[in-house]
């Protein structure tokens, strides 16, 4: 059963004449285990795409399915966002968003007992991640201290957090390194693997295209094309 299900999400910003249609309507289906890629040239609506999907932007028109639950039906489903949002899609953003006045390690902990961890226990498996993410001997320093790698790293940390579902990464490896940046990759797929989590990856980065299973292109705001890659061919896995 596909994790995520995308019918007809478009995006308009503004209206009239400066109405700018940054996505036009997208249908796609993404199943748990699947790492998918987001390809296209600046400005051509990705990031638009992916704060769609979450509801962070409220799209035009469309209809989204989140597990199995309509979280979007050409306006509100009645579902409490918020809380569905925490509970059920991580979201790696293009700019950090960490919290500035939090550390690192506070920074990931927080979605957790936002979560209903205790303190203690997201403290733990925050430190965990961070040393997952070879980050964790910055774990008490505060944001504007970090370099833009490590910042990228603690948010991707904060986004993995609460084991979510889906998974949405806007250019989780931008600011990374090649060795950093495969090792975030890895971490990606393997919890797309593992956990059966839906991962969709926006990249510029050609290199970083290697193990995805499908690839979707964006070309001024219109899904033009979806690949299976030879791994999601071995996966077995559709496009439909
Ligand atoms: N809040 C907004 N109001 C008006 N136009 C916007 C808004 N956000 C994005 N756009 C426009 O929508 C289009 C798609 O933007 P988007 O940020 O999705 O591109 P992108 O593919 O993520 O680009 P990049 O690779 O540079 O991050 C662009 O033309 C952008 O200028
Ligand atoms: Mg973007």
């Amino acid at each position: 059963m596909p994790v995520l299900e995308v019918d007809g999400v478009s995006m308009t910003f503004g209206q009239g004449e400066h109405a700018v249609r940054a996505l036009k309507p997208a249908t796609f289906s993404v199943d748990g285990g699947e790492l998918a890629a987001l390809l296209g040239p600046s400005g051509s609506g990705k990031s638009t795409l992916l704060l769609a999907i979450s509801l962070i932007l409220e799209p035009t028109t469309g209809r989204i399915s989140l597990n199995g639950r309509e979280v979007y039906d050409n306006g509100p489903t009645g579902v409490d966002v918020r809380a569905f949002r925490r509970q059920n899609i991580g979201f790696i953003f293009q700019q950090h968003n960490l919290i500035p006045f939090l550390t690192a390690q506070e920074n990931v902990a927080l979605v957790m007992q936002l979560n209903g961890a205790g303190r203690r226990q997201a403290a733990r498996r925050a430190t965990e991640l961070l040393g997952f993410l070879e980050i964790a001997h910055r774990a008490d320093a505060l944001p504007a201290n970090l370099s833009g790698g490590e910042q990228q790293r603690v948010a991707i940390g904060r986004a993995l957090a609460n084991e979510q579902r889906l998974v949405l990464a806007d250019e989780p490896t931008a600011a990374l390194d090649t060795e950093r940046g495969g090792k975030v990759m890895a971490l990606l797929r393997r919890i797309a693997r593992e956990r059966r989590s839906a991962v969709i990856t926006v990249t510029h980065d050609r290199r970083m295209i290697e193990g995805f299973d499908t690839i979707y292109h964006l070309d001024d705001g219109s899904l033009t094309a979806v690949t299976r890659t030879e791994e999601g061919r071995r996966e077995g896995r559709a496009i439909g």
